[in-house]
């Protein structure tokens, strides 16, 4: 038997028992005649005791052990002199009686601590070995906890879990798709897919009515903190159902894991706010609302002052920053320079500084009178000592760019606090994006979403003011899951497809299958996915979704463990048929 118990368990009440413990070596201290090791596994760490004068063999062997070497002991249970209260095994030390060295380890290359010396890239090429630090063992066992839960609430609301396939075609979901050569079937490729959506939909005219799977979706898209190529989905659709079924459902999945998590009783209804007023107030479809600073559009007040950066553009706006009219020149410049990065694209930051005094300093001050500006400044309601910061420009790139504002601003004041969870439904987002470069239209979620019915005579005549069915959980700031009602209607889908630059033989060739799949009695039906990802990230305070998966890739999408992706040789090359011809 390699152990009686883990390191994480003995307690008071143990002692004077016989233990056998196996693990990894924390660290040893060597203190006159004793040695004290410390051992580790999953659950804990257990002080051990060798004494050179109890058995002077055991006390040079436990000299010898190095950082990581896997041991087993046994020995006695023995009441703590040097109680450590850090630790749940503080109270107790084992008197050891018999050391093996199961395996010895290479010295490791950056410390098994919490705060551990290690930089990013070399934890990554040593996975295995970070994963052994307890606060990323943490956030996975957090993960496995919320998918077990995820699991047996909607196992409870009778969803079936059905596995998908994972090498298949095209799906809708926008992003680049990852391809995987086919070597029976030379020059043709699948496609792993970005969402099983297409399958979920065929899975409602299967008849299946609720269905859910914990699912890995692939998608070839710019990596930031909230993106991985391969992440997972909690994939969820539903039949003979509304908006409002698929609302409360799923409110109701997240309250239940905010309780279960957090042991936090979510008991208000979540706010629902539409596309269009998060746009407005909050420059983001991914309003973040723990706190308020909201976008004051400021066009009609500015103009005709002869100031041409406010005259000759469509959109002027700014937001309030309480308290931060004490900002310093410098302070603004770095303000300033943070707007104008390429990602951000603004030209310039005027500030309007509301003086403990009453009186106002700006940097327009040539074409402002303090009149001007005090009108300016109440429709901000701001207060003496507030600074108010405004960008002007084209409105939807002005408007993110002021949420960007927003939200640096708010982590300098601290309002981002990740103990506080502020979620909201952000819904009727418009069914179609208008592309410039392109001259055509997106759907803004995929085609199979349902615009609002009320909508459709727009269809015909101002397409880009249809609202779509669609409906996004935004918790922080953070896009966590989102879903549609579909459109089960073949008349109406064909007309999407229309709108959307399909011809009907691309829509065929790509989408057929569920095309041909509608026209044998497709139920009304509708869902979403969470990035389970993302959720677990939330509850455990992540900076970076990498966090919560054991294997994550770097940001150019690489696994620096195993080195994929990689060449491969010019046998399978042949077998697939395929020539390498890089441009
Ligand atoms: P969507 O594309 O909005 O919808 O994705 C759903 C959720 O998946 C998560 N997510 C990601 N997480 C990590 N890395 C990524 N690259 C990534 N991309 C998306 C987000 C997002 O909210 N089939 C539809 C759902 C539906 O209509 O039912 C879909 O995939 O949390």
């Amino acid at each position: 038997m390699y152990r009686t118990h883990t390191c994480g368990e003995l307690r008071i009440t143990n002692v004077g028992q016989q233990t056998t413990l196996s693990g990894w070596v924390q660290r040893t201290r060597k203190m006159g005649g004793m040695t004290f090791v410390d051992i580790r596994d999953r659950y804990g760490i257990t002080q051990l005791v060798l004494n050179q004068d109890v058995n002077a063999e055991l006390f040079d062997l436990a000299n010898t052990l190095g950082r990581e070497f896997v041991i087993q002991v046994k020995g006695e249970v023995a009441l703590r002199s040097n109680k450590n209260s850090n630790i749940e095994t503080g109270d107790i030390e084992i008197l050891v009686s018999e050391l093996q060295v199961l395996n010895e380890s290479k010295t490791p290359p950056f410390t098994i601590e919490e705060n551990t010396d290690g930089g990013d890239d070399i934890r990554m090429k040593y996975r295995y070995l970070d994963l052994r630090r307890n606060n990323v063992r943490s956030n996975l066992i957090l993960r496995h906890q919320i998918a077990f839960e995820t699991r047996r609430y909607l196992d409870q609301l009778g969803f079936l879990e059905v596995e998908t396939p994972i090498l298949i075609g095209s799906t809708p979901e926008g992003a680049r798709d990852f391809v995987v050569p086919s070597r029976m079937n030379a020059g043709e490729f699948y496609a792993l897919p970005q969402s099983p959506q297409l399958f979920k939909q065929l899975l409602m005219v299967s008849g299946f009515d609720r269905y859910f799977q914990i699912a890995k979706c692939f998608r070839d898209e710019d990596l930031r903190a909230d993106r991985q190529p391969e992440f997972t989905q909690i994939d969820c659709e539903m039949s003979f159902i509304e908006q409002e079924d698929v609302l409360n459902t799923f409110e109701g999945m997240i309250k239940h894991l905010f309780k279960f998590v957090k042991n936090m009783d979510m008991t208000e209804a979540f706010p629902r706010m539409t596309w269009h007023d998060a746009m407005k107030h909050y420059g983001s479809d991914k309003p973040d609302i723990r706190f308020e600073m909201k976008l004051v559009e400021l066009k009609e007040i500015v103009s005709g002052h002869d100031f041409v950066v406010f005259d000759s553009v469509p959109y002027v706006g700014g937001i309030c920053a309480s308290g931060c009219a004490t900002y310093t020149r410098k302070q603004i410049d770095e303000l300033t320079d943070f707007v104008k990065r390429p990602q951000i694209g603004a030209k310039g930051l005027v500030y309007i500084r509301c003086e403990a005094d009453g009186t106002f300093k700006s940097s327009v001050d040539k074409f402002y009178t303090p009149d001007d500006l005090k009108n300016i400044a109440a429709l901000f309601n701001a207060q003496a000592g507030d600074l108010i910061l405004i960008l002007a420009g084209n409105k939807i790139k002005t408007q993110k760019a002021l949420c960007e504002l927003r939200l640096e601003v708010a982590s300098k004041l601290g309002l981002r606090d990740k103990n506080v969870y502020a979620p909201l439904w952000v819904i009727d987002f418009p069914l179609f994006e208008w592309d410039e470069d392109t001259q055509r239209f997106y759907a803004t979620h995929h085609p199979f979403t349902s615009p609002n019915l009320d909508d459709l005579p727009l269809l015909d005549t101002d397409p880009g003011q249809v609202r779509a069915t669609a409906y996004d959980m935004v918790i922080n700031g953070v896009e966590l899951g989102g879903g549609s009602i579909r459109i089960h209607d073949s008349a109406l889908q064909n007309r999407m497809f229309e709108l959307l630059g399909f011809t009907p033989e691309k829509a065929q060739a790509q989408f057929g299958f569920l095309m041909s799949a509608f026209q044998y009695g497709a139920p009304p039906h509708g869902g979403l996915a969470f990035g389970l990802d993302r959720l677990v990230s939330l509850f455990a305070g992540l900076d970076t979704i990498r966090d919560c998966m054991a294997f994550p890739k770097n940001n150019s999408g690489r696994d620096v463990m195993i080195d994929a992706p990689s060449k491969i040789d010019q046998v399978q090359l042949d077998e697939l048929n395929l020539v390498i011809d890089l441009k």
